[in-house]
């Protein structure tokens, strides 16, 4: 029987193509083989290998300590679930910042060693000469900009970003200053939603918003939040669709529930000796005895 085709792997300029349609994006972050598998599954169009893994899967208290031999060994996992889904690798706080060779130097590292397609820096006007060295070398940049964790002592918390005239004005020129880079795509991470309609408008690559309100080309949720897997906080800006925390602990408590009273294992989950190698069995153990 032949083999049902391959899906055909997305790349940056179907998300454009996309955008130039009027369609939305969709982005959702994955941390290992199984959610990578169910969100590509689902049809999205990326997969965010990103640094909120730290929190998620690593129990950190924020993405700070996040090294990028953790994020290269998240990522192997992922390259081999995700068939269909544009893989984009988040490069952590210090993978960057020094100098214009540390970012191609670990922009290279995600893509050989981690399997992505792309990566994700976060910065706007500061950075851009570390996304422009990156595109330059070959590897396709999105860019984060607004409420970026890696620099939560920099602005002061976990903070809605660009709510005074000048600071939005600045995000608008973070933006450009990304676009001009070269970057392929940008996330807008919690801005007022008018800010952000206005640099959707400003820009023509696409715009992922998460917590940046409807106006966006595309929307970015972290899994763990949408379906309920981390219970530290839940930002304002997340929607809930499942309760998986609450579906998980039930099961564990039932599994103990039904050892307890017998209910498990049944004969359907044991294993069976026919009754001629039983005897035999018994034999030989008397004759050891
Ligand atoms: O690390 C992450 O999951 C992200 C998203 C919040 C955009 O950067």
């Amino acid at each position: 029987m032949a083999e049902a085709a391959a899906p055909k792997k997305l790349t940056i300029f179907d998300l454009q193509a996309k955008v130039d349609r009027g369609e939305k994006v969709f982005q959702v972050t994955a941390v290992d083989y199984p959610t990578a598998q169910l969100v590509d599954r689902s049809g999205v169009d990326c997969i965010l290998i990103g640094d909120s893994l730290g929190m998620t899967a690593l129990g950190y208290s924020g993405t700070v300590p996040v090294t990028m031999d953790e994020m290269i060994h998240h990522a192997k996992a992922i390259s081999r679930a995700a068939k269909r889904a544009l893989l984009v690798g988040d490069l952590p706080l210090g993978a960057y910042h020094a100098a214009t060779a540390d970012a191609i130097n670990n922009a290279m590292r995600m893509l050989k060693e981690g399997g992505t397609d792309v990566v994700k820096i976060e910065g706007g006007e500061d950075f851009a000469p570390m996304a422009e060295a990156v595109v330059k070398s070959g590897v396709p940049v999105m860019a984060h900009i607004g409420l970026t964790p890696q620099l939560v002592s920099k602005i002061g918390g976990f903070k809605v970003q660009g709510k005074s005239a000048e600071t939005g004005v600045q995000l608008l020129k973070d933006a450009l200053a990304m676009e001009k880079a070269g970057c392929f795509a940008i996330v807008l991470e919690a801005i007022p939603d008018r800010v952000a309609q206005v640099i959707t408008e400003k820009l023509t690559i696409p715009t992922i918003g998460i917590g940046a309100g409807p106006h966006c080309d595309g929307q970015n949720l972290v899994l763990h939040d949408m379906v309920g897997l981390f219970d530290r906080f839940t930002p304002k800006f997340v929607k809930r669709y499942a309760n998986c925390w609450d579906v998980i602990s039930q099961a564990l408590a039932d599994f103990q529930e039904d050892v307890h009273k017998g209910q498990f294992p049944l004969a359907e989950h044991s294993f069976t000796m026919k009754e001629d190698e039983y005897q035999a069995f018994l034999k030989k153990l008397d004759s050891t005895k």
